[in-house]
């Protein structure tokens, strides 16, 4: 009967739960009261610009940076006090870290032997994490040998082979061009889909955090402004520094000069704008506008606003219109497909209905 209380699971939800995490270098605040929680199986990300603290989050929740204050739980266990290597998490690191005088099955079978285990031991599970990367046939090479997007691969198996209870990856794929850098994130996002693998992701690239992610933290300044999925970011930003980092927007500074029904009217710099938005005459607001959702075309119950336009993009899969930026006012308006007629300098009127229109109070 009372056996039972042992048993007991975490909830699934928050498999990993940093709470309260604090830290900070000489002196200053990198981090403050930092909360996190992920559940198994999740892919997440921590998304933001360089310095914002993701990979001392990152850091912190391996065990290899520890926190002023604050607590890691891992799968109901409390790890704060453990060191690194008892923490069954997996490090992918940006240089990846390699050990270049080692073959690629030394450096895969390396955790393995640091447990403890039997050089005959090891072959069967490095054979198999080094099968899960396609770089089974590679094994006897020296790891200096191998291109990027091969050692990228050596690490994530050396990661892997100790079936960890979590995977962090840090930039992971930033060492690789574009079009290679694409082919393992789809890579590595079915492979740990397929293993159940929970993993954070470190990165700066928004793109990249969407690509593979169930949701992400926006980070910035050591705080995390919004955690959801990618397009509850996209469509639905908490702030403007998540509207600004996440995606491409048309957005104008001003403030609200009437309310009616939750419907705000906003003064800008080059004419009124309506959104859904309960904020009260008065209010300093930026409003913005996603550009696949400008129409140069506009009925007359839409936001409209008129134009100059700098520059014409022709992108093949889509034209994207800039306009010319007043202050901090910026003009983009992405159009499908190739489009002609449009030229520099001259003056268009771009519309967007109410309903898409994205508000935020801003200070003063
Ligand atoms: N060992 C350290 N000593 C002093 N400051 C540090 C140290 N590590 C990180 N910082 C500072 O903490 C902040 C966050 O750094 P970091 O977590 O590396 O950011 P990110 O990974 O998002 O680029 C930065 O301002 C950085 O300069
Ligand atoms: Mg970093």
């Amino acid at each position: 009967m009372f056996a039972q209380a042992t048993e007991q699971r975490p909830p699934a939800h928050r498999y990993l739960d940093v709470v309260g995490a604090a830290k900070s270098f000489k002196g200053t605040v990198v981090m403050d009261n930092m909360n996190f929680r992920v559940a198994k199986g999740e892919l997440v990300s921590l998304l933001g610009p360089s310095g914002c603290g993701k990979t001392t989050l990152l850091r912190i929740i391996a065990g290899l940076l520890e926190a002023d204050t604050g607590d890691i739980i891992l799968g109901g266990r409390n790890v704060s006090s453990l060191p690194a290597h008892k923490r069954n998490i997996s490090v992918v690191f940006q240089n990846y870290a390699l050990f270049p005088h080692l073959t690629v099955a030394e450096n895969v079978a390396f955790g393995l032997r640091a447990r403890g285990m039997s050089k005959s031991d090891v072959k069967a599970p490095v054979a198999e994490a080094l099968a899960l990367v396609r770089m089974d046939t590679f094994a006897d090479r020296p790891v200096s040998a191998l291109s990027g997007g091969q050692q990228q691969r050596v690490a994530v198996a050396r990661a892997l082979v100790v079936s960890p209870d979590l995977l962090l990856l840090d930039e992971p794929f930033s060492a690789l061009d574009r079009k290679l850098r694409e082919t393992m994130q789809i890579e590595l996002k079915a492979l740990l889909r397929s293993r159940g693998i929970t993993a954070i992701f470190v990165t700066h690239d928004q793109e990249e955090a969407m690509g593979v992610s169930d949701r992400i933290a926006v980070m910035n300044s050591g705080r995390i402004e919004q955690f959801a999925d990618p397009s509850t970011l996209y469509a639905q930003p908490a702030s403007p520094f998540v509207m600004d980092f996440v995606g491409l927007s048309t957005r104008l500074t001003g403030h609200v000069i009437a309310q009616a029904d939750g419907i705000a009217t906003v003064k800008t710099h080059v004419g009124k704008v309506r959104a859904n938005s309960q904020l009260v005459v008065g209010t300093p607001v930026q409003v913005g506008v996603r550009p696949e959702l400008i129409t140069p075309d506009p009925s007359t119950e839409m936001n409209q606003i008129k134009v100059q336009l700098d520059d014409v993009m022709t992108l093949g899969s889509k034209t994207v219109l800039h306009g010319v930026t007043t202050g901090a006012d910026k003009f983009l308006c992405e159009l499908p497909g190739i489009r002609t007629g449009y030229a520099r300098g001259e003056t268009v009127t771009w519309g967007w209905a109410v309903a898409d229109t994205l508000i935020h109070e801003v200070p003063a």
